[in-house]
């Protein structure tokens, strides 16, 4: 199949071209040309005409990775960055799927689209479009707010996956690289106290993800998640022990006045989902738990 990946130079779409490579071709589109190149020669920018790039080449999927990272101080001119790097690229890919509603679009979203909550009972975000507040869940954050709005406008295509992910791990890159960063001083640092829900996935589990979600064209809303239940402290303590680090915890009061909105948001309030709909269409997680990825930075 011809794949179109908005977002290409990120960690997610770095992944995906080298793993969906082999049996298919990768088309890549960015904001700088140049450094899309650098993961496929197939490199376009936003200044490209969208529409003849995708009858020109064939497309069959497009996967839309875009979005500035969560993880920088919300400041007001940043929420808009983080809302604008979202809608615009789904807005010019929606304007022009219209010609083309055979194309399958799969967009990211974020299991913050369910908003948050501090119970640790099971309760599971529904895959349902538009997503739906579970009971115990709080739904008037920014970044549930953010996933909401930008979910609706992925929507207006028909033919298109919602991939509702959670925080993606890597032993290079994303958030578990930002948290063995001070491990070389021997330290781990958890924002508050931790007794919240954190569901995980880990990047070669979504790369693998959307290859199924490709090949079996599952559509809808689709929660990418391992099936464990962890709580953000669990997970530090397991990085602290596996690196031999000591494990310091800043209290809630500090993350609030230190990080503002971002870190009541993130670090001091969790959220929940379950990988239902993936697993019934047969997928298999290579790390279905936090030990066996850990494990796996052995070898
Ligand atoms: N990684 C996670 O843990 C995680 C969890 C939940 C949801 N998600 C969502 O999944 C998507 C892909 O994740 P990722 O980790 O691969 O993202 P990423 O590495 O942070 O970046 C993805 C792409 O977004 C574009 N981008 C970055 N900053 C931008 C800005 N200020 N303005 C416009 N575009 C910008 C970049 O493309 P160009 O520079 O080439 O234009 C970049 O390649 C994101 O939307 C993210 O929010 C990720």
């Amino acid at each position: 199949m011809n794949i179109l990946i908005a977002g290409i130079t990120g960690l997610i779409g770095k992944k995906l071209a080298i793993d969906l490579s082999p049996n298919h071709t990768i088309f890549g589109i960015g904001r700088t040309k140049s450094n899309v190149l650098k993961v496929t020669k197939n490199a376009f920018d936003w200044n490209d005409d969208l529409e003849q790039i995708i009858s020109k080449n064939q497309i069959d999927v497009i996967i839309n990775l875009c979005g500035a990272s969560i993880g920088q101080l919300w400041l007001k001119h940043y929420k808009f960055i983080l809302k604008n790097s979202r809608f615009e690229p789904t807005k010019k890919i929606v304007s022009v799927l219209n010609k083309f509603p055979h194309i399958h679009l799969i967009n990211a979203s974020g299991i913050g689209v369910y908003g948050y909550t501090k119970s640790t009972d099971k309760n599971e975000g529904q895959e349902s479009i538009p997503a739906k507040t579970p009971k115990n869940f709080v739904d008037k954050g920014f970044l549930c707010r953010l996933s909401r709005e930008w979910e609706k406008l992925a929507c207006t295509h028909k033919n298109t996956t919602l991939l509702r992910l959670a925080p993606v791990f890597d032993y290079y890159g994303g958030i578990y690289k930002k948290i063995i960063t001070p491990s070389i001083l021997k330290v781990i640092i958890q924002f508050g106290q931790g007794e919240i829900p954190f569901p995980w996935i880990s990047l070669s589990d979504v790369s693998s993800m959307i290859e199924l979600i490709i090949q079996q064209k599952c559509t809808g809303a689709i929660n990418a998640c391992t099936d464990e239940m962890i709580t953000y402290k669990e997970i530090h303590e397991k990085i602290a022990t596996h690196h031999r680090c000591k494990k310091i915890t800043i209290p809630d009061e500090y993350v609030s006045f230190l990080f503002g909105q971002m870190g009541t948001e993130l670090f001091l309030n969790g959220s929940q989902a379950k990988p239902l709909k993936i697993i019934k269409s047969g997928f298999v997680f290579k790390f279905p738990n936090f030990d066996s990825f850990l494990n796996n930075t052995l070898s």
